[in-house]
């Protein structure tokens, strides 16, 4: 069913300040869109089903711009080291694991279950290195009904023997084979070229990745500027590099050529913003890795106040929880601790922002989606936050806030629609 009503207590954004809300309204799809949000149903919609969601909150879908599958295993674990660290110990041991087709299939089932069942609709999610596990979680990630974008990750240097591959050919060739076999298989997911960070991938394989982008035109995924080792790192292995981001840039994927999005942007320098406001490159803010890892807090207030692309990404599993709701809150948080410790003039985020940020910010990646104004896909949760009893009388408004800080994403998720298609 593509043609349908929802009624109840809309809310959704279309400016970074403003959430709309609109108490016991309705929001039209027809044909997978967005006929807008109306008080009455119109006159040329009123033969269409009307799904009664009275009481309940309507907010659109959550894009999740930056998460990891294969570490959703270990969420909240080991949550006491940095980065580097944190990769060595743990990540890539973990990680190594998906060379099995059988454990690779117990684990993607639980994560694309749990990601089915949450309020996110759309998502930019890292596989590891190896073919047949991620064309696996594709496979399942399809019958989700989620739209996402799925990469094999890149790896051929500075990486464990038992998660790198063996050549910058090898890498590629494989790759290919992993996109000839997947770009046009599926309805909702699509491939996107995934080189794991700079010190991964040698520039003879960044080389080749870029070529692929641009031949199978697909976008790009990465990691940039998370934690201060990492960068020093990175100006040791690419001494001519301007930025961190400019060694993505030298090979077509930093919004040059394609889509791209890169998730943390921590201690990115002024020159390098600049690289990423020029080129259109989406920012992943992963608030919670960004105090989980003690990377450090991303200036978001800078970059809302810049325009730039600017989405939410749990980091699962530098996020101990794949809840959007949980890093809706925290976003909020860190730019508090940022305002407060290291730069007074830039203003908390307010829960506008940090709602707009992971509904309508980061759904640009995937076109007009993250709004309920009219012509946007139409992707919709329903939220019984009835299971937040409370004595007062709250706004609509109140009510989402309330939601939100207080997890009813996991709790109170009553419905779910993606691009017009009931998942949930
Ligand atoms: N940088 C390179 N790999 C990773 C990863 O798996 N998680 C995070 N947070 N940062 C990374
Ligand atoms: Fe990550």
């Amino acid at each position: 069913m593509k043609n349908f009503i929802l009624k109840g207590d809309i809310c959704f954004s279309n400016d970074k300040n403003i959430i709309n809300t609109a108490e016991n309204s309705y929001a039209i799809c027809v044909d997978s869109v967005c006929k807008g949000v109306f008080s009455d149903i119109p006159q040329e919609y009123c033969n269409l089903p009307v799904l009664d969601y009275t009481d309940k909150l309507i907010i659109p879908g959550l894009t999740d711009l930056h998460l990891h599958a294969p570490q959703f295993s270990f969420c909240g674990l080991s949550m006491d080291l940095e980065l580097l660290e944190w990769l060595n110990k743990n990540t890539f041991i973990e990680e190594s694991k998906y060379s099995d087709s059988g454990y690779a299939r117990k684990a993607y089932s639980i994560f694309a279950d749990a990601l089915k069942n949450s309020a996110t609709t759309r998502a930019c999610i890292f596989a590891t290195i190896h073919l047949e596990a991620t064309k696996l979680l594709m496979d399942l990630m399809e019958n989700t009904g989620l739209v996402t974008y799925i990469g094999k990750v890149n790896m051929d240097r500075n990486s464990p023997d038992i998660l790198i591959e063996s050549s910058a050919q090898k890498s590629a060739s494989d790759t290919e084979k992993w996109l000839i076999d997947t770009v046009n298989k599926y309805q909702n997911t699509k491939p996107i070229i995934t080189p794991r960070f700079i010190p991964s991938c040698s520039d003879e394989l960044m080389e080749c990745l870029g070529e692929l982008a641009k031949s199978f035109n697909i976008p790009a995924q990465s990691h940039l500027s998370e934690n201060k080792d990492e960068i020093e790192w990175v100006k040791e292995l690419c001494p001519d590099c301007t930025s961190y981001g400019n060694a993505y840039e030298k090979f077509g994927l930093f919004g040059n050529n394609t889509k791209t999005v890169m998730a943390h942007c921590v201690h990115s320098s002024d020159n390098e913003i600049e690289l990423m406001k020029k080129n259109g490159v989406f920012i992943a803010h992963c608030p919670k890795s960004n105090t989980n890892l003690s990377s450090g807090i991303a200036p978001i207030r800078k970059y809302l106040d810049n325009n730039m692309k600017l989405g939410l990404g749990s980091d699962v599993a530098g996020g101990e929880t794949l809840s959007m709701f949980s890093s809706i809150a925290e976003t909020i948080k860190v730019s508090k601790l940022y305002f407060r410790l290291i730069d007074s003039s830039a203003q908390p985020l307010t829960f506008e922002n940090a709602f707009y940020l992971a509904t309508k910010g980061g759904g640009e990646f995937f076109g007009k989606v993250g709004s309920f104004d009219k012509g946007y896909e139409f992707d919709a949760v329903v939220i019984d936050d009835s299971v937040l009893p409370h004595p007062q009388k709250l706004s609509v408004k109140e009510r989402l806030e309330r939601a939100i800080y207080q997890n009813a994403d996991l709790m109170g998720l009553k419905a779910k629609f993606v691009r017009g298609q009931k998942t949930i």
